[in-house]
């Protein structure tokens, strides 16, 4: 059973520059986190949507990447220009947002 309706974690993994496999947090990662941990407040939604930072999901070349829980839909390269329409069609409305999508045959 879920404690949430919604649940997505966002990988903020960092990495010492010049590491080839790169890493969320230095593409942005926390700022996509910062905002939409904001949305989910001042829509008083803490109760049901929940919004964490995670490490390394093992997807570093389509960072940030993050997933949402209990459907299991994972994002590639969310920005925090990307929050909005993350929060509205896919946290509110359930529907996931289709152009951030990172397909099974990329992983
Ligand atoms: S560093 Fe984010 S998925 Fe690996």
């Amino acid at each position: 059973m879920s404690l949430y309706e919604k649940h997505i974690f966002v990988c903020e993994n960092q990495r010492p520059d010049g590491d080839p496999r790169g890493d969320c947090k230095s593409k942005g990662a926390c700022e996509f986190t910062t905002t939409l941990k904001q949305m989910v407040k001042d829509a008083g939604l803490a109760k049901k949507i929940r919004v964490n930072k995670s490490g390394c999901l093992d997807q570093c070349a389509y960072g940030p990447v993050a997933v949402v829980y209990p459907e299991g839909i994972w994002y590639r390269g969310v920005t925090a220009q990307d929050a909005q329409e993350v929060f509205d069609q896919h946290l509110l409305q359930g529907r996931p947002v289709e152009r951030l999508l990172l397909k099974k045959s990329e992983k």
